[in-house]
């Protein structure tokens, strides 16, 4: 990649709160577009579901920043937490909106969907991961915890199935929309796989060139 290039795209003048500003965006188009009536014939599910999917776009940004990094050699690590924290937000969001605008929190209501549609609960679990990670993200949290908190961070990859599975199943027929993004975050996954033995061989080749 060109140098000049390679320098544009690193974005150092990019101040993580831009990214907070950035990426709250949506929602407060979300919430415009709602409040005028333009979220067409079913306003609740529409914002249900585009909140959803910028829960799920902020969890493949937060997953691309490593094979950016080993790939391209763009550090993007100093916006991980803030793309992280703005999936768990708009995941927030997307609970909030199902539990009072569309379920009106009748706890029956809400058990008697869960039942009936067990994609509920795969959307719970994704839930429930996130906001461990969203609650252990800060600094104090990353000291105190130490070697514990790279484990307790690898959950995260039982969010990406969780939550995709949650995302597939959520419709009886999937759209080119649901086959881009699943298919994202399985190549996501599937990195994690095959990156140890990527940086085994270029351990390799560094010693090799160094003999
Ligand atoms: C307690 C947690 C959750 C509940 C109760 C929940 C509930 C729902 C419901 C009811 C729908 C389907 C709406 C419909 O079409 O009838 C849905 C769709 C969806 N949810 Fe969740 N969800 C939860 C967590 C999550 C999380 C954590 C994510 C992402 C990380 C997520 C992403 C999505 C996406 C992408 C869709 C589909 C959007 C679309 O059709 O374009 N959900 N969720």
């Amino acid at each position: 990649m060109p140098f000049a290039l390679r320098h544009a795209l690193k974005l150092q003048w990019l101040s993580v709160w831009w990214v907070y500003i950035l990426g709250l965006l949506p929602a407060v188009w979300g919430f415009y577009l709602g409040a005028s009536d333009q979220l067409g014939a079913d306003p609740v599910k529409t914002f249900e579901r585009f909140l959803g999917l910028w829960a799920i776009r902020f969890l493949l940004l937060t997953l691309l920043i490593t094979p950016l990094r080993d790939v391209f050699g763009l550090n993007y690590l100093r916006y991980r937490r803030a793309t992280g924290l703005l999936c768990f937000y708009y995941a927030l969001m997307h609970l909030s909106v199902y539990m009072i605008l569309d379920q009106a929190l009748d706890m029956s209501l809400i058990i008697d969907d869960l039942l009936k549609r067990p994609f509920i609960m795969l959307g719970m679990a994704t839930f429930v991961i996130l906001s461990v990670l969203a609650l252990t993200s800060n600094n104090a949290s990353i000291k105190r915890l130490g070697k514990k908190w790279v484990w307790l961070h690898r959950f995260v990859y039982i969010a990406v199935i969780c939550g995709g599975l949650h995302y597939v199943l959520s419709t009886k027929i999937l759209s080119m929309e649901q086959y881009f993004y699943v298919g994202l975050l399985v190549a996501m996954l599937a990195y994690r796989v095959y990156r140890p033995l990527m940086m085994k061989k270029r351990k390799l080749a560094r010693a090799a060139a160094k003999t």
